[in-house]
């Protein structure tokens, strides 16, 4: 597959410059199709009977392995979820913080993260890291480890900088578990999680799959409580609810997922050319490249994702807005003078120009 062939997989592309994968990837004709397919079986032949569940279940397991392989990680160690929030409510939860515990975050994360830390009820230390060189994010977030840490939870790539996150470090420096919020991270830069006690996917932004569609990876699955069970965590249960946990990290699957949404995920991922961490590495390599020469501030620093951030000349919601008319889809990022282009595999240079001249002129 060529990147001619791998564009032609994207119908929005015939039309959009669209640079918005942080938020939702392109979907593929193949994964809409394949969820087509699956409603059609529904609606056909109802949602009810033992050939259903076995499909269901089937293609359940087979999306896990397709998640667990992006992942590098046996299948048996992943859940499948919702969403990336979902999935560090399911870890956070499980932990049982008490107060007097501490968090450590950054400036730099999602509420999707956030939420479920403050929720804790533990006390989250967040390490500056805006205004900061990304070389300097390992020292920042290493002194507000202390004695009373129980959890690092940062992001593998910053939603807002594009910066990947020295969670590599991070995890060689300290003995406390990691949560890797890996929303920007899956699908967009080669991941190895299994160096991690819980990584989070998002299928929806750089899988090009379908919304309310991710994945949790949990190293050790007995050492997690199941705080938020679904129908998925239980073998068996009592009348009073106790149960007996599902093997593995099965036992964190959050919801009945869609089957249709189930089979498009599957159908996503086998779409992606091998090339693709490559390809978009450039891409993202070219969009800074141009942004410079064309006299733009950009705040995301070479070598790290597929993400560019970048500080337009006028506002930039309304900047956004206006290049969103000219067919250019960026976003603006909320409460910072800053846009971000998200740059993929399927991105060609027609595209960064497109970028270019919406947001100079
Ligand atoms: C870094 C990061 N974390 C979490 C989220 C939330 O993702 P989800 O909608 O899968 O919960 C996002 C979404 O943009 C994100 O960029």
């Amino acid at each position: 597959m060529n990147v001619e062939e791998a564009r032609a997989a994207f119908p929005v592309l015939e039309r959009l410059a669209y640079l918005n994968a942080g938020t939702f990837g392109p979907l593929a004709r193949a994964t809409v199709e394949a969820m087509h397919e699956r409603l059609d079986r529904d609606l056909r032949d109802g949602r009810s009977g033992g050939r259903f569940m076995e499909e269901g279940a089937r293609l359940r397991e087979e999306t896990r392995s397709r998640l667990a392989a992006l992942l590098s990680v046996p299948p048996e160690h992943v859940a499948l979820t919702t969403s990336t929030t979902r999935g560090c409510n399911i870890a956070v939860a499980g932990l049982r913080l008490k107060p007097g515990d501490e968090v450590v975050t950054t400036d730099n994360e999602h509420f999707g993260l956030l939420g479920p830390l403050h929720a804790s009820g533990a006390s989250v230390r967040v390490a500056r890291l805006r205004g900061r060189s990304a070389s300097d994010a390992f020292e920042l977030i290493a002194a507000e480890v202390g004695p009373r840490t129980r959890l690092l939870a940062l992001s593998h790539v910053s939603w807002l900088t594009g910066h990947v996150l020295p969670v590599d470090e991070l995890r060689a420096a300290f003995d406390v578990p990691i949560l890797v919020d890996g929303a920007q991270s899956v699908g967009a830069i080669p991941v190895d999680a299994s160096g991690f006690d819980f990584y989070t996917v998002s299928g929806q932004k750089w899988l090009c799959g379908p919304d309310t569609t991710g994945a949790l990876y949990v190293a050790d699955p007995e050492r997690l409580e199941v705080a938020t069970p679904s129908y998925f965590a239980q073998q068996t249960y009592e009348p009073d609810g106790r149960f007996t946990a599902k093997e593995g990290a099965a036992r964190f699957d959050s919801d009945w997922l869609p089957f249709a949404s189930v089979a498009g995920l599957v159908a996503a991922i086998d779409s992606a050319p091998e090339w693709r961490f490559e390809a978009a590495a450039a891409t993202a390599r070219r969009c800074r490249a141009l942004l410079l020469e064309a006299g733009i501030e950009v705040v995301t620093e070479p070598g790290h994702s597929t993400l560019v951030t970048f500080v337009p000349r006028g506002d930039p919601a309304e900047t956004a807005a206006a290049a969103y008319e000219n067919g250019v889809v960026v976003r603006d990022l909320t409460g910072t003078p800053w846009i971000r282009a998200s740059c993929g595999y399927w991105t060609n240079e027609d595209d960064l120009e497109r970028l270019l001249a919406a947001i100079v002129s």
